[in-house]
């Protein structure tokens, strides 16, 4: 048998070397000003030895009161990007391709005090009600992804990802749930997706055509009156129209638990819609932790990408097993893991 999973896929000028992605986690570790740690370095560096073929970093919050914690990555200063060009530095050295997650939490910053959203509308009520945006404040946070993104290109990232799920502020805007605005940024689908392809083009504006820009988009939020399928389906059409490469296809979170059946690739449904009815590839995360079904969701055309978050925080080594598994010799960013990898069964 062959594998789907350990072969390359092109995305522009970018070309992994495997079907399988570091789901973006965010680690609440980083200093408070927003600065790559050691332990971020660790954490990072590990998972890039580990045969993956791209990370996804956590969040990197684009503005201060756009981070979700305290804790934060951010890429909202320059003094930031030295910090994420090591870490980009050392995971590009292994082989493995790194993709900085642009992300702003809108309500769901723990930062309460300076939340913003589109309508004043609370995500619960620990959280409390946010500031709604003002038309300024919208021109300012595009701005600032577009800043964001001149970082990460001099940081030396290879591909981008624009949050636009999991009920941050990208995803309030999208969802009738979050946003009651009478302006050009509520209403109908188009004026709810207008942040997000504004951001779409400043980040476009500042990132290299030969790299490509992945969208994490919320493609049902499982909810009477809340996105649909067919609403992802449209926004992905205008993503790709816009130079999006590939969207990442996740669902629910704009409220307080997570309201759909949870079991071993349990979005992948949404993911084959959009690519289906979008025509861009896609990719799907979501209990994937299983070579079997991995190989299975790349063979079958289902997604163009595995995006794997906890196997990978229980084991940053699930790729060379998981190679090893299916037969496929890869090149290991330290040749002597080969001593316990194969084909040298014995040690000392
Ligand atoms: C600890 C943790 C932190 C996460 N942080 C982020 C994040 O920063 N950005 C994001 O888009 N998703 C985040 N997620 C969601 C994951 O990327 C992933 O989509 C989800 O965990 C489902 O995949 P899994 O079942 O393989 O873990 C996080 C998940 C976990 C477990």
């Amino acid at each position: 048998m062959t594998s789907n999973v350990f072969t390359p896929l092109t995305l522009r000028g970018l070309t992994l070397r495997n079907r399988l992605v570091m789901s973006p986690m965010l680690m609440y570790a980083a200093d408070e000003d927003g600065l790559v740690n050691d332990r971020t370095f660790v954490h990072y560096g590990a998972r890039a030895l580990g045969g993956v073929g791209m990370i996804a970093t956590e969040v990197l919050a684009v503005e201060a009161r756009g981070r979700i914690s305290a804790r934060d990555l951010g890429v909202w200063e320059d003094g930031q990007i030295e910090g994420l060009r090591r870490v980009a530095g050392f995971v590009r050295g292994c082989g493995v391709a790194i993709c900085g997650q642009l992300a702003h939490a809108g309500r769901k910053s723990m930062l309460t005090a300076t939340a913003i959203a589109p309508s004043a509308l609370a995500y619960d009520e620990t959280l409390g009600v946010p500031q709604t945006m003002s038309a300024t404040d919208i021109a300012d946070v595009v701005a600032a992804f577009g800043r964001a993104a001149s970082r990460a290109r001099e940081a030396g990232f290879d591909a981008l990802q624009i949050h636009a799920a999991n009920g941050y502020l990208i995803h309030e805007f999208l969802t009738p749930l979050a946003n009651v605005r009478r302006d050009g940024y509520g209403g109908t689908l188009a004026n709810r997706a207008r942040l997000l392809l504004e951001v779409v083009g400043a980040v476009r504006a500042q990132w290299p055509g030969d790299k490509p820009l992945l969208v994490r988009l919320c493609c049902s939020d499982l909810l009477e009156g809340g996105l649909t399928i067919e609403d992802a389906i449209a926004v992905s059409r205008w993503l790709r129209e816009a130079g999006v490469d590939l969207v990442d296809a996740t669902t629910g979170n704009i409220l307080p638990g997570y309201p759909g059946p949870v079991y071993p690739g349990y979005q992948l449904v949404y993911a084959e819609r959009v690519r289906a009815g979008a025509g861009i590839p896609v990719a799907s995360s979501g209990s994937i932790a299983a070579l079997d079904l991995a190989e299975e969701i790349i063979g079958a055309g289902r997604a163009d990408l595995v995006f794997m978050g906890r196997a990978l925080l229980r084991n940053p080594f699930w790729a060379i097993e998981a190679a090893r598994t299916a037969g496929v010799a890869i090149e290991l960013p330290i040749p002597t893991y080969a001593r316990a990898t194969g084909p040298f069964e014995r040690g000392y």
